[in-house]
């Protein structure tokens, strides 16, 4: 039966232990974002669940908030099953709840059909993974396969019998996950095909798994924009003041470089254009400098995990020449982006005295940017 409230609890209250790093594992960065905002996404955006919530350690605030926004948070306990206890506890009313491990960033909107699917007429359903490897033990005694599976999250329950095992479950004995508990009690929990992208993140070496699944994708843009030279007036150019006879006029600085690269970089992840977000009819831009057009162009690409691989720029004009100040306008547009010198290329050339440029009317400038987002796990 669909239409069934459903909520989910993303359990993130562990500290991370095996995984060792400065920050425990849920939010050190995995395919450019931090691991906990990959599996909430993917839950967040499930048409079937209504409501996610993030069971975080205690004093996590600040990480959580860092990592996903506004989401809504409850404080775990000691262990996973009492992390899961006080989930369960805070959540509000829901006929089927899911319990996923936010130290699993993969998750397949697939594997929660198939768990969501199968809760009709049990009590839970977990994903699993059968083995293909030998299982041996340690003096070499070989362990059947047949029949032994990897079990994943996300776990879904119907949410009585979740919330009964937690309840009589004996305080002084642990559990891993929540499926033994069910099923200790005597309800039903079925396996349903689980997803290799989902295997945890436990030890250091599994950043470096969960990172290889990535697919980054390869974006490039361009950009070109034009301003008018005009007595009276600063010449700012690629982030640098030029001395000049003119300046370029404008409603902001008018730095016609940094204008062509702003909306090089904005095109890559479709976000409109320079105009869009910083209206030439709002007062507040009058004479702005345009470095903080480029930097929030940057930032709009952090936030979706993205990185700038390079940015090539074209300044069109007569004059000032451009060579005494390239490597100063190269270091400034690069320490703006946050990115390497030897990432940014910038080249100048005339019109051959053709053109407004050639007139020394004006200056204009074209950019192509090229960067790399972080797209679904192979
Ligand atoms: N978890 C939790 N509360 C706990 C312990 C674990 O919410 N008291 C969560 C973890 O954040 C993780 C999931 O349960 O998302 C699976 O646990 P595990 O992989 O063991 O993570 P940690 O306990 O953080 O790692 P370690 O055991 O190495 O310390
Ligand atoms: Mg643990």
């Amino acid at each position: 039966m669909t239409g069934e409230r459903t909520i989910a609890l993303l359990v993130a209250a562990g500290s991370g232990t095996r995984a060792g790093g400065g920050v425990p594992k849920q939010y050190a960065i995995v395919a450019g974002r931090p691991m906990i905002a990959h599996a909430y996404r993917a839950l967040a955006d499930h048409p079937a669940i209504d409501d996610v919530l993030v069971v975080i350690g205690a004093g996590q605030e600040a990480l959580v908030r860092a990592a996903i926004g506004d989401a809504a948070t409850v404080t775990g306990g000691a262990t996973r099953r009492e992390s899961v206890a006080r989930g369960l506890a805070a959540a509000g009313d829901a006929a089927r709840v899911l319990v996923h491990d936010a130290a699993r960033p993969f998750l397949p909107a697939s594997v929660i059909d198939r768990v969501l699917a199968a809760l009709v007429g049990e009590e839970g359903a977990v994903p699993a993974v059968a083995g293909a490897d030998t299982l041996s033990r340690a003096d070499g005694e070989i362990v059947p396969r047949a029949g032994l599976y990897r079990v994943q999250t996300p776990q879904g329950f119907r949410r009585d019998a979740l919330a009964r095992a937690h309840a009589d479950w004996p305080d002084d004995e642990e559990a891993t996950d929540d499926a033994q508990m069910v099923r200790r009690l005597g309800g039903t929990v079925v396996l349903v095909q689980g997803d290799a992208m989902l295997d945890k993140v436990t030890y250091p070496e599994d950043f470096a798994t969960a990172e290889a699944r990535v697919a980054w994708e390869t974006r490039s843009a361009t950009g070109f924009d034009v301003h008018r030279l005009e007595d009276g007036e600063e010449l700012w150019l690629g982030g640098v003041l030029v001395p000049h006879t003119q300046g370029l006029s404008g409603h902001s600085d008018a730095d016609v470089a940094l204008h062509a690269l702003t909306d090089a970089l904005l095109g890559t992840i479709a976000a409109g254009d320079i105009g869009t977000h910083f209206p030439p009819s709002d007062p507040q831009w009058r004479g702005a400098a345009s470095d903080q057009f480029l930097a929030h162009a940057a930032s709009l690409i952090a936030e979706r995990g993205g990185r700038i691989d390079f940015v090539d720029l074209t300044i069109i004009c007569e004059a000032p020449k451009i060579g005494p100040h390239r490597a100063a306008m190269v270091e400034r547009i690069a320490a703006i982006l946050g990115i390497r010198p030897d990432r940014v290329s910038l080249k100048a050339t005339t019109t051959e005295r053709l053109g407004f440029t050639g007139r020394g009317e004006g200056i204009a400038a074209q950019a192509t940017a090229t960067i790399s987002l972080p797209g679904q796990p192979r």
